[in-house]
């Protein structure tokens, strides 16, 4: 069984409630009738009766809820909601309905909020930075966690590098501005994601373009202090850098240039120096190894909201309305 097939046979086990809010987008649709007939997941879909009319036409939606923003009788409990999270912010009921009805983002989250849904997934016609602020600024992060990341898991065809082909790769989408404690919880986070959605034991490699003080910047003193960091907080995680690529994920010259590491040459958590080291190694990695690039996948947050490439077909949406099932499942 592929790893996305194993993921659905979990999702399904534990039903979760997962909203579409990109009613204007036919993929919703789409998605939301493959997700409803294979059991993965219960589904709303928020949209008013004209867009699902417009773009809902033809596709079998039965059994998924379809919330109305303009007459949902929850509504006012949503508008309550977000009034008494953001009142500090400026936001009054007259704010928070026309947000609301504008950006059906915020509808979700306070659905979320106020536990009428387990997650949400969206992206698929909106940027990255649009999809996420509303989960930002509503479900916060979990109790411990400074900052929300984003990883890929990424699936390498016929690769017997890190775990049996399947790695992650963080922070690719989020944060863009790392100092050490940062990308020590990146770190941290994404070990916990390996461990939970590829079931195996992490090994983190922190990357740079040095290994082990071969070479002197700021930059590398940046991951080597933030390798410390995990270290001493999680003694648990097998963690070890600064490393170059090929020292993480070759074990000869992981032998030549770390010798003893006890990651190096079989890395299978790869935690990038920035974000355009995570953004530009995923997509290279995808497009270059034909890898299948599950995600972004949000970590840190309270509940699981997640993102979509904006070229995604509709099989993506179900790959990642699955995870997000799963990562409510574990949020219990
Ligand atoms: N973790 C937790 N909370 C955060 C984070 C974070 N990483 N970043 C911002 N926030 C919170 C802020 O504290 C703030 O909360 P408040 O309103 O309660 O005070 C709220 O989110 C908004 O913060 P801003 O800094 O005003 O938000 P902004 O919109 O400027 O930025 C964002 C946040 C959207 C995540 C931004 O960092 C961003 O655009 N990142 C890059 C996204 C991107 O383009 N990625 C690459 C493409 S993805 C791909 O290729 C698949």
């Amino acid at each position: 069984m592929g790893f996305i097939d194993e993921l659905k046979a979990k999702a399904k086990a534990d039903k979760k409630m997962i909203v579409l809010p990109e009613s204007m987008d036919k993929r919703t649709f789409e998605a939301a009738e493959k997700i409803l007939k294979e059991g993965i997941a219960n589904i709303a879909i928020i949209g008013t009766k004209e867009e699902i009319e417009a773009n809902g036409a033809g596709y079998d939606l039965t059994g998924a809820v379809i919330i109305d923003p303009m007459t949902d009788p929850n509504k006012q409990k949503y508008i309550d909601k977000f009034v008494e999270l953001r009142a500090k912010k400026g936001v009054t009921p007259e704010i928070a309905k026309e947000q609301m009805e504008k950006d059906y983002m915020y509808y979700a989250c306070l659905m979320c909020k106020c536990g009428d849904a387990d997650g949400v997934v969206s992206g698929a016609c909106h940027s990255t930075g649009n999809t996420i602020r509303p989960a930002l600024q509503l479900l916060k992060t979990k109790p411990g966690i400074s900052s929300v990341s984003g990883f890929f898991l990424m699936e390498v065809p016929d690769c017997d590098m890190g775990e049996n082909g399947l790695f992650v790769f963080a922070d690719c989408a989020v944060n863009t501005d790392f100092d050490s404690p940062k990308l020590a919880e990146i770190a941290v986070l994404s070990a916990e994601s390996f461990k939970s959605f590829v079931g195996a034991e992490p090994k983190v490699a922190m990357l740079s373009y040095s290994t082990k003080g071969s070479a002197k910047h700021d930059d590398v003193t940046k991951v080597s202090e933030a390798v410390k960091i995990v270290q001493e907080t999680r003694p648990d995680i097998c963690v070890d850098g600064e490393l170059q690529l090929d020292a993480a994920l070759v074990a000869s010259v992981g032998e030549l240039k770390a010798p003893g590491s006890p990651v190096a040459g079989h890395a299978n958590t790869l935690v990038f120096p920035s974000l355009e080291a995570g953004n530009i190694g995923y997509k290279l990695v995808q497009r270059l190894a034909k890898a299948n690039a599950y995600g972004p996948v949000l970590q840190g947050l309270a509940m699981p909201v997640n993102d979509l490439s904006r070229g995604c077909y509709a099989d993506d949406i179900v790959g990642v309305v699955a995870m997000t099932a799963v990562q409510a499942q574990q949020q219990g």
